[in-house]
């Protein structure tokens, strides 16, 4: 069963039909939302809220490890999130892009599973963060939707929730970011300690800070406009996803090497 985490923007899926819905417990809390379970396009689906259902949640207060344990231990194969970002270089507001690499700037979350007491110590192989063949599955997916989709791209993941300063997102691009967000970490890294195949599909809702049309300030209207956009978009291409990753493929997706 693939799962898929909405973020800002994708609280709901209406394109999802909901056969149960369930609130879960894990070893490390609740999870964001209860876990809605039902088909798009005759799939099995889990959907999980990132932020919440009402998006009360901010970035660093979501509780990542309750998120991906719960959809682990609930059946899910592979772990589709979308994401909102903000778009440093080569992506404009209103894109679709499927990173293909992070650099990570969180601090102070919950970020493993394997956080010593009486579990063996485990360094997981990082080096692709997102799953190839996961990825290679969205692209295909919108190719067929017909949803135009960025292939590659260097996402920051940083603290939030305040947006950066000009000065920070000039870092980010010195270090080789093109896109930046508050959710991708330690989502992707939790995953990939689950073996839990993971790809994101990001919108970019903005020119980061100083970029482009951004020079003075984020425009926040203009931002939420191109993010219900950008979400009817990855609707769509969800509804060609769902086919391409039946149970046993996802299962056969594995972990991360390429
Ligand atoms: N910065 C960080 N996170 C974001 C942005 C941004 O500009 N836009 C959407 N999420």
């Amino acid at each position: 069963m693939l799962a898929i985490i909405g973020g800002s923007g994708l609280t709901t899926l209406s394109t999802l039909a909901v056969a149960h819905r369930e609130i879960v417990r894990t070893p490390y809390g609740e999870p964001s939302a209860p876990l809605l379970f039902g088909q798009i396009a005759g799939g099995d689906v889990v959907f999980l809220a990132r932020h919440g259902h009402g998006h009360t949640i901010p970035p660093h207060r979501v509780n990542y490890r309750a998120n991906l344990s719960a959809l682990k231990s609930r059946g899910a194969h592979a772990v589709v999130a979308v994401a909102s970002v903000g778009g440093i270089r080569g992506h404009l507001p209103g894109d679709l892009v499927l990173p293909h690499q992070l650099v990570d700037y969180t601090y102070d979350r919950q970020h493993t599973f394997f956080d010593g007491g009486d579990r063996r110590v485990v360094h997981a192989d990082f080096t692709h963060p997102y799953t190839p063949s996961l990825r290679a599955a969205c692209l295909d997916a919108a190719s067929k939707a017909g949803v135009a989709v960025g292939d590659g791209g260097v996402y920051a993941a940083v603290q939030g929730p305040r947006l950066e300063t000009a000065a920070e997102i000039d870092r980010l691009d010195r270090d080789g970011a093109t896109m930046v967000g508050m959710t991708g970490m330690p989502e992707a890294a939790l995953a990939r300690e689950l073996d839990l195949p993971y790809a994101s599909i990001c919108v970019v809702v903005n020119h980061a800070a100083g970029r482009g049309d951004s020079t003075q300030a984020i425009a926040m209207e203009a931002l939420v406009r191109t993010l219900e956009s950008g979400m009817d978009k990855v609707r769509r291409l969800l509804e060609h996803l769902v086919p391409l990753v039946p149970p046993p493929v996802a299962a056969a997706l594995g972990g991360g090497a390429p």
